[in-house]
């Protein structure tokens, strides 16, 4: 990675930690009694429930811990969720007090390293949402081959990415393109925009993509945003 991607990525984390200092002091969380208000599109509930029967599920770059309550009320038995940002730790922690959720899953701010040193096989699950589409190519691969290794095989991984934002077309969101697919919003990497088919190619290298569903947030008028089910290869 050059100096320039280097930079561009530490100011997203910066971006990502002040976005959840804001988050944590709006208290949003605790308007949405119900943990299946939690997620953005029921879509979510119908994917997460592929892990109710798991008994350690990793929720990878977590953000305010949303996915890994869901698994907990769906029933997974424990789930470790992780994030590089302190603030998104800090917000998990109070919301997963919120939702009397303490018992399953435990909330860890880590390094960039972390990954490479869990046990390989540890996890009977892996969810990843909006993580891989926002992050720099070589930390994107890096994160999925660790994916595979820290998974037993044959286990379910579920990958959530963003829209495919086509930068041959206009766009009513404005934004600032560089290297060819990598997005910016007023100076800060929000997101490399991938085709399907692209990140089908990508996911094949260590899995199997079992299916691919299409989502919509909240007010969204089309399902442009994306779900992958994932099988870690025997
Ligand atoms: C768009 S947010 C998504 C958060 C959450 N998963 C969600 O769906 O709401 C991206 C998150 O990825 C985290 N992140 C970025 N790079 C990471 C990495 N290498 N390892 C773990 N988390 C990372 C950021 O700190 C941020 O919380």
């Amino acid at each position: 990675m050059n100096n320039e991607l280097k930079t561009d990525y530490k100011n997203s984390l910066d971006f990502w930690n002040s976005a959840y200092k804001k988050e944590s002091q709006d208290n949003s969380f605790e308007n949405n009694q119900n943990w299946k208000e939690l997620a953005p599109s029921e879509k979510f509930i119908k994917a997460l429930s592929i892990f109710s029967n798991c008994e350690k599920v990793l929720d990878y770059g977590c953000g305010n811990g949303w996915g890994s309550i869901i698994m907990a009320n769906l029933g997974c038995k424990h789930i470790t969720a992780v994030d590089l940002v302190k603030n998104a730790i800090n917000s998990t922690l109070s919301n997963i007090k919120f939702y009397n959720s303490e018992k399953s899953i435990e909330a860890s701010l880590i390094n960039a390293e972390w990954l490479q040193k869990e046990e390989t096989n540890k996890y009977d699950g892996f969810f990843c949402s909006n993580v891989i589409d926002v992050v720099p190519e070589e930390i994107a691969n890096n994160i999925l081959k660790e994916a595979a290794r820290v998974v037993k095989p044959n286990s379910n991984l579920i990958i959530s990415l963003n829209f495919y934002l086509d930068t041959n077309k206009p766009s009513s969101r404005p934004y600032e393109l560089k290297n060819n697919n990598y997005i910016y919003r007023e100076g800060i990497l929000r997101m490399v925009t991938r085709t399907d088919q692209e990140w089908n190619s990508i996911f094949s290298e260590y899995f199997n993509v079992e299916k691919l569903v299409h989502f919509s947030w909240p007010g969204e008028p089309i399902e442009t945003r994306r779900l992958f089910y994932l099988k870690n290869r025997k």
